[in-house]
């Protein structure tokens, strides 16, 4: 354990590179209650291995249903983290005082690997067990074009081809992500595309669909399943890929203790729920193994809000409906959110991790509106100085949020969130905010019940 490093003007915390984790943490160990099981759509049966092998190789397949409480990271994946890895952890000391808040402000900063986001961490990984596997090809889908250029650098140093299927929005939005992708030497291809029956059959029903993330898994997922080559990778929503970020929290466990101190509340916004879950998962697990309790509250686009307003069942995680049913908060697999700028939120659904924790009780959920979260991004930046990506001002409005409860309380809490990339290649969506062009999309409920209306049936 590193010695404490802390003085009252300390704003950044640091480890060694020897510190970075030697194994993921698997939350699955520590649950109280079992995740409920994967279903096959057609017999409503759990599903095993064999019917998941044709899109995962095997070594990723035993990770997402493992009950081990470590998995060890290989060698040659801690190998390339080491390049961003450890990543730091600061404390907001200007943002405290722009606030006049008592509340101790903490941020882990993963916009610094070399993608900017979180995503390399799961990348990385899932590119060398794909290339142990013989794999030669994989296929994604990308909404903010941050997984989609962490797996394509990550092809690129295991020797793989990637074709990344972009929601068309973003791609329109963000053709400097696109150039990226294609400088690490991906593919990258509008969607929904006229590649794959997918994408033709939305194509043909609605020729101007913005996308989303649910179409562009299914286009990636079928490219996978028809090809032997190929192999499906998912950027967010599954175990396994939730476990290869706990590396965030891991590390923010140290750096905590390295201020002396441990965070009252973790906040982190959600998507699919991955950067979300690698900040937390350390934290809620050492928690039912005994240890302090902490707050923990995931922020979602109202635009997308599914923790907050979806139903808890099972449901497709692709529009085509060509994956496994997973039980989770779901606003319908044929919702189609608004083109909001924050791209990555814009999930119709929610791990299946993340809603179990929301339906246990150790976690709470919050939706705010785009603008507010711009807002919120440009006052960080301002006092901090990182430009933040869209997605990731969701977590600083709710940070924010919490520490001005705080001065009101007249309390001091520790607050940390998850800073999960930078917005670098998001200027446009910062262009269109300071036009006042961005706008806050409501839904009343009768909308919302629209695409629940087609949640598939399963016995209870
Ligand atoms: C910077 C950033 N943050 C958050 C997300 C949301 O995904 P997740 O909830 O899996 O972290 C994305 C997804 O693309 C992203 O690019």
């Amino acid at each position: 354990m590193p010695k404490t490093a802390n003085t009252a003007d300390t704003v950044k915390y640091l480890l060694p590179e020897d510190r970075i984790p030697k194994a993921w943490y698997n939350l699955q160990a520590d649950l109280p209650k079992p995740l409920p099981p994967v279903l096959h759509p057609g017999t409503g049966k759990p599903i095993g291995p064999d019917d998941l092998a044709p899109l995962f190789p095997m070594a990723l397949i035993g990770q997402e249903v493992s009950t081990e409480r470590e998995i060890e990271i290989p060698e040659p994946v801690r190998e390339v983290y080491r390049q961003w890895r450890p990543t730091p952890l600061f404390r907001a000391r200007r943002l405290e005082r722009e606030l006049d808040t008592p509340a101790r402000i903490y941020y882990k900063y993963e916009g610094v690997s070399p993608a900017g986001s979180h995503k390399p961490n799961t990348a990385v990984a899932q590119a060398f067990y794909n290339r142990e596997a013989g794999v030669k090809r994989l296929a994604t889908e990308t909404g903010a074009g941050q997984w989609g250029s962490a797996l394509a650098f990550a092809g690129t140093l295991f020797g793989l081809q990637v074709d990344v299927f972009m929601v068309k929005v973003s791609y329109q939005q963000k053709p400097y992500r696109r150039a990226l992708m294609e400088a690490y030497g991906a593919r990258c291809v509008a969607s929904p595309s006229e590649e794959t029956q997918s994408g033709r059959a939305i194509l043909a029903k609605d020729p101007n669909s913005n996308g989303s993330l649910g179409i562009a898994i299914s286009e990636a997922v079928e490219v996978a399943a028809q090809r032997g080559d190929t192999k499906y990778a998912l950027g967010s929503v599954l175990n396994h890929v939730l476990m290869h970020q706990t590396v965030v929290g891991l590390e923010a466990i140290e750096q905590m203790a390295m201020a002396d101190d441990y965070p009252d509340v973790l906040v982190g916004c959600t998507g699919g729920g991955s950067n979300f879950s690698g900040l937390v998962n350390p934290f809620i697990g050492a928690q039912l193994r005994g240890g302090k309790t902490v707050r923990v509250v995931a922020i979602e686009p109202a635009a997308c809000p599914s923790l907050t307003r979806g139903k808890y069942a099972y449901d497709f995680g692709d529009t085509g409906h060509l994956t496994p049913l997973v039980k989770m908060h779901t606003l319908g697999s044929t919702f189609v959110p608004p083109g909001f700028h924050a791209g990555g939120l814009r999930y119709h659904g929610m791990a299946p991790l993340v809603s179990h924790l929301k339906e246990l009780g150790l976690i709470e959920a919050r939706a705010y509106h785009q603008v507010e979260c711009f807002a919120a991004g440009v006052q960080f930046a301002r006092s901090e100085g990182i430009l933040p990506a869209p997605e990731a001002n969701h977590a600083i409005k709710g940070a924010i949020d919490e520490a001005l409860a705080c001065k009101r309380d007249g309390v001091s809490r520790a607050i940390l969130f998850n800073l999960c990339g930078h917005g670098h290649f998001d200027m446009q969506a910062y262009i269109d905010y300071f036009a006042g062009k961005l706008t806050d999309q409501s839904y009343s409920e009768a909308e919302l019940a629209m695409a629940l209306a087609g949640l598939p049936s399963v016995a209870a």
